[in-house]
């Protein structure tokens, strides 16, 4: 932290207060937000808010990661979490190069721990890494030295996106403690929602899931061993009762499997997150949405575009977030 205050006058900390928050960061990687404590958590938010500072002026463009290669592999598409990696490397001055797996040697028959190596040997320190297999990025950090994130592994976990949304959330609520946070929609398929529930949770914040019982994952149900706090009601408007923090999470067409959903229209009627919902949720409720969002499937245009809806301020917290992380894991005083 010293570094980037010294580059960037951000923080007005003393130097003890600050070697304590420093030295309480001991990630080489991010794959999910299980092993984050809430110090972790809340270092990454004061990190965050010096990488806004940085991004206030009119040069956002701070040495940090001078000399550094960061790597974004990505084997599913993505707009919001590939392009803000990457913005967020360059303003911290990193190499970047950006590899769609559909246009490398992958089509080629590369295997994983192959292309792998071959960025290490690129002298690549830090791999950003989106996988449709769950797991995939915990593969790449027992092979590789570089540090990973996981920017999305199957149905697992997509921390990046769960401290944006929680970074998001600190900036209209005064606690997490007490907030009650409903999480609407695909559960089953969403690496967003497991890992809001792991940071939520670890922040004090209440949480229920409603969703049709096909769409919740084995886990969840009852008995629920891992979350045995979290709430789960698949009556919406129960659900939405008085709720602080509404999350809808998008319907992931391309993950259904026959059987789970009568059909989309039923799916719509019954749980798609309209105004009239909305109403039964607290008059100051925040509406999230991680993207890309199906617009009148699983929110409705005026709830997604509406007074509440803090989407495009998700993904603007994106940039900033991910400023934080890439400096916390490689380019501290500490490293
Ligand atoms: N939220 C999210 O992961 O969006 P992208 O798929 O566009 O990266």
């Amino acid at each position: 932290m010293k570094a980037i205050q010294q580059e960037s006058r951000v923080s007005s900390k003393s130097k003890t207060e600050t070697t304590t928050i420093e030295s309480s960061w001991h990630h080489k990687h991010v794959l999910d937000l299980d092993d984050f404590t809430s110090a972790e958590i809340e270092l990454v938010f004061q990190t965050t808010d010096a990488m806004h500072e940085i991004l206030s002026r009119s040069i956002k463009k701070v040495p940090t990661l001078r000399g550094k290669t960061l790597v974004t592999l990505f084997y599913e598409p993505s707009t919001r979490t590939r392009s803000s990696f990457d913005l967020a490397a360059k303003n911290l001055s990193a190499d970047v190069i950006n590899l769609a797996a559909s246009t490398s040697s992958v089509i080629k028959g590369e295997c994983l721990i192959d292309t792998l190596k071959t960025l290490e040997a690129l002298g690549t320190d830090i791999i950003i890494m989106r996988h449709p297999h769950s797991g995939a990025p915990y593969v790449a950090a027992r092979h590789v030295k570089a540090h990973i994130v996981n920017a999305g592994d199957g149905w697992h976990a997509h921390p990046t996106q769960a401290l944006l949304d929680l970074y998001t959330i600190r900036g209209h609520k005064s606690s997490f403690k007490d907030l009650k946070v409903t999480i609407i929609g695909d559960i089953k398929h969403s690496r967003v929602a497991r890992s809001n529930i792991w940071g939520l949770t670890k922040m004090g914040a209440g949480v229920t899931l409603c969703c049709p019982f096909t769409l919740l994952p084995i886990g969840l149900d009852k008995p629920r061993g891992q979350f045995p706090e979290v709430e789960i009601e698949p009556d919406i408007d129960k659900a939405l009762s008085d709720a602080d923090v509404v999350i809808a999470l998008r319907l992931q067409l391309e993950r259904q499997q026959s059987g789970l959903l009568p059909s989309i229209r039923e799916y719509t009627n019954l749980y798609q997150l309209t105004e009239e919902r909305l109403a039964k949720a607290k008059p100051d409720a925040i509406v999230l949405h991680p993207g890309p969002v199906n617009e009148d499937i699983e929110i409705s245009s005026a709830v997604a575009h509406g007074p509440r809806s803090l989407i495009n301020q998700q993904v603007t917290n994106g940039v900033a977030v991910r400023m934080a992380l890439l400096y916390l894991l490689a380019g501290g005083s500490h490293q």
